[in-house]
């Protein structure tokens, strides 16, 4: 089944002499528990891609179709709808609010949800556990180093047990270690719990955990590299990606 499907989108910012082509005629197919990592410059069109895919800005041209729905003509109501109950985010700077505790942070999208407080507590604490933050669940994230505030926003981005996963630059803040730790549990996620993820990266070691690889380019996908049963060791794919960037000149 495919969770998302991207037919042929196009967008242009600005007006007159100022126009800026920030997606040209894009397509994407993502099926469900998919890692899709998505590569190139700054500019390229990467978080606008993501902010078509979530609703979050509208489409000038072709369909966004999430489970088989359309989303194009969602009214704004039905698109918070969609991005409450079926879109988890994750973000470089991870977003998380400071006067809320961790426990707190990550039940909070829940609640707008679900009213069983218990409930969704429970929920949190488990997920929290299995981020490896069982027992800082009432520390106030200031307290946390980045590793650890951006696994509380993994936490907060599953807590609604959404179909699709964007995470735009999850590991731009992050040591090389930390961020290797973060791929590893978002990995595991999207493999024991069927979620399906996109990750917007600059790092090859990042992009190198995932199923495919697609590059942008001035707004256009300009190329695809499959990594599923590629039969690659961890180190080959890095370098396979790695070229692939310097090929392109990326
Ligand atoms: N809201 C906006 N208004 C005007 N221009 C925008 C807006 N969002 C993105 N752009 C432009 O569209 C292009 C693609 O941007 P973006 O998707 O943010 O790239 P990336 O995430 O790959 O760095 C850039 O030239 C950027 O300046
Ligand atoms: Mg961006």
């Amino acid at each position: 089944m495919s969770v998302l499907k991207v037919k042929c989108i196009s967008k242009t910012y600005g007006e007159e002499n100022n126009k800026v082509k920030a997606l040209d005629e894009v397509d994407l197919n993502v099926g469900k528990g998919e890692f899709v990592a998505i590569m190139g410059t700054s500019g390229s069109g990467k978080s606008t891609l993501l902010n078509m895919i979530s609703g979050l800005d509208s489409v000038d041209k072709g369909e966004v179709l999430i489970s088989d729905e359309n989303i194009n003509n969602y009214n704004d109501a039905k698109l918070t709808q969609l991005r409450r109950e079926k879109i988890g985010f994750v973000f470089q700077f991870f977003n998380l609010i400071p006067v809320l505790t961790v426990l707190e942070n990550v039940t909070m999208p829940a609640l707008l949800t679900n009213s069983k407080k218990e409930e969704v507590n429970n929920k949190a604490i488990e997920l929290l556990k299995l981020v490896g933050l069982g027992s800082y669940i009432h520390t106030k994230p200031s307290l946390l180093s980045g590793g650890q505030q951006q696994r509380v926003a993994i936490a907060r981005a599953l807590i609604n047990e959404p179909e699709l996963i964007l995470a735009d630059e999850p590991t731009g803040s992050l040591d090389s270690k930390t961020s290797k730790d973060m791929m590893n549990i978002l990995r595991q996620f999207c493999e024991e719990l069927g979620h399906t993820l996109i990750v917007v990266t600059h790092d090859a070691n990042v992009a190198a955990y995932a199923d495919k690889v697609v590059f942008m380019h001035d707004g256009k996908i300009c190329d695809t590299l499959n990594l599923k049963h590629s039969g690659l060791k961890d180190n080959e794919v890095v370098r396979v990606i790695a070229s692939k960037i310097e090929g392109l000149s990326l």
